[in-house]
């Protein structure tokens, strides 16, 4: 595992776009993970930045809310819209999202995962990590085998995530989740973690057991993972050669 602390924002979005940047210019068709989440916005941010030819790139998002009516501002299919396939002007048919809207959630979980196989799988993958160790929206008690399926939400992710809404009552109940098991497959993951809040969950999910109490721990299972965590985040971290190393990006 490569493990980068960076100062800020911006530094977590430099060194995470050049991750990119390389798994792109190696594969003109690379299958992007993208995730929502504050975390790693800088990333796609930065990226755009480097002015890449991305139109036979592909991207396919974590998650979705269940519920949420087509075209909702928060819905993950309009974040990743405005931040992901407008910010780095992807060709929109190669861009996926889970239909949280649609009539049978459940199939559209099991076409979504279809999805991903018959575009041979992801590169690599984007992550964040929830104050409850949850992964994309696997929450703790998720099997560490867990395929893309609809799940209920917890009331401590709703209320983190009520700060995108008017009011927590608007956050909805249930989502439309890459499962464990399907993260594990993408052949490189790249998790991004900013702030204080998150230090003690992020080294319980690097440094202790592996279980599904912290679905963030299965990283411990994938041979390729890299780490990008500002100061306060890696508070809780042994120090590392690559900490001193990546503290002047
Ligand atoms: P963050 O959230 O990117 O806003 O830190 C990640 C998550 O809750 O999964």
């Amino acid at each position: 595992m490569e493990f980068f602390v960076v100062q800020d924002a911006e530094a977590a979005g430099a060194v995470g776009a050049g991750l990119l940047a390389a798994v792109i210019r190696s594969n003109q068709d690379a299958v992007l993970g993208v995730a929502t989440g504050g975390s790693p916005l800088p990333v796609y941010r930065a990226l755009a930045g480097y002015g890449l030819e991305m139109s036979r790139v592909r991207c396919f998002a974590l998650d979705e809310y269940v519920g949420l009516p087509a075209g909702h501002p928060e819905s993950y299919a309009e974040v990743v819209r405005r931040e992901v396939t407008e910010r780095l002007s992807l060709d929109p048919a190669n861009v996926f999202v889970p239909d949280g809207s649609a009539a049978d959630p459940e199939r559209a979980a099991n076409d979504y995962e279809a999805a991903i196989a018959a575009h041979g799988g992801i590169d690599i993958q984007l992550l964040g990590i929830g104050h409850n160790g949850h992964l994309a929206f696997n929450e703790p008690g998720s099997s560490l085998e867990s395929r893309t399926r609809v799940e209920d939400l917890t009331e401590r992710t709703r209320q983190a995530n009520s700060r995108y809404f008017d009011s927590p009552a608007d956050v909805p109940g249930r989502c439309i989740t890459q499962g464990l098991g399907t993260i594990l497959e993408a052949r490189q993951l790249l998790m991004v973690v900013r702030g204080a809040d998150k230090a003690e969950i992020l080294h319980r999910a690097l440094t202790g057991p592996v279980t599904p109490d912290c679905p963030a721990s299965v990283l411990q299972r994938h041979p390729h993972v890299t780490v990008i965590a500002d100061e306060g985040a890696a508070a809780l971290m042994p120090c590392t050669a690559t900490r001193v190393a990546a503290a002047s990006v």
